[in-house]
């Protein structure tokens, strides 16, 4: 991974932190971004610090193209940056609600795909992850903002996918926190294929309808 540059959203956060520690060890040059982080949250010499709020278009795209004129390149879109609300029915939702779960989770995926994609073309090899959430498999009651934008980011996650595959560029959801050190790495640098993605998230399905299943012949 030396020799690759790797943008990482939300990097200061709690899942953001452990993923941009272990990109670090892997020697690529990072650049961590979020509206707080500083150059001190992870001190080394391939770290970058990037004060961003992803709410914001242009400052989503100026950011990304400072990341160019400073490296030169961009190979890895890591997209952690999301935000969580639940416990209010649809019903109950209120305007603030929807709009932050939609900003964070759905409209920030657009503006840094959007800025960060020609970049990653022309890396030849660039990849993007983006983390997803396994609550987002199906629908749950009193957590309808957060599992609709969610699955929103996989659809247009997978989009890019397909939209880029000419430049040999791959982006992937990840499902759950389960393994994420090792999945992000790996889909990453090419050890985890679409296959064993697909089957994870089958799989997820899988047991949630087993379970469903299970509760509706026992209640029946
Ligand atoms: N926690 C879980 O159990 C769980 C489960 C499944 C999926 N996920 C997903 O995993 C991702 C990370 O979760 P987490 O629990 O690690 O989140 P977290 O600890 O709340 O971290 C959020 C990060 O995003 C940054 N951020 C928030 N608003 C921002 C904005 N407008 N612009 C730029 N940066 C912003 C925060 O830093 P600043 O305050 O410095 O901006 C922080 O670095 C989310 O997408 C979440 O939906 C989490």
């Amino acid at each position: 991974m030396k020799d690759r540059v790797v943008f990482i959203t939300g990097a200061k956060g709690g899942l953001g932190s452990f993923i941009t520690r272990r990109f670090l060890e892997t020697g690529a040059t990072v650049v961590g971004a979020s509206r707080s982080i500083s150059q001190q949250d992870f001190p080394g010499p391939n770290f970058a610090a990037l004060a961003v709020d992803f709410t914001q278009a242009a400052s989503v795209s100026d950011a990304v193209q400072s990341v160019i004129t400073r490296f030169g390149r961009l190979d890895v879109l890591v997209h952690l940056l999301g935000g969580f609300a639940g416990g209010q029915t649809v019903a109950e939702t209120d305007d603030a609600t929807w709009e932050r779960m939609r900003d964070l989770n759905l409209t920030s995926s657009f503006y840094v795909l959007r800025a960060a994609v020609p970049h990653l073309r022309k890396s030849g090899k660039g990849r993007v992850v983006a983390i997803g959430s396994l609550t987002a498999v199906e629908p749950h009651p009193a957590l309808g903002a957060y599992v609709t934008f969610k699955v929103a980011l996989a659809m247009l996650v997978r989009t890019v996918a397909l939209e880029n595959k000419d430049a040999g560029l791959t982006a992937h959801v990840v499902p759950s926190r389960k393994n994420l050190k090792g999945w992000f790495l790996g889909l990453v640098v090419g050890t985890i294929g679409k296959g064993v993605l697909e089957k994870a998230f089958k799989n997820s399905v899988r047991a949630i309808e087993a379970r469903n299943s299970a509760v509706t012949t026992a209640s029946n």
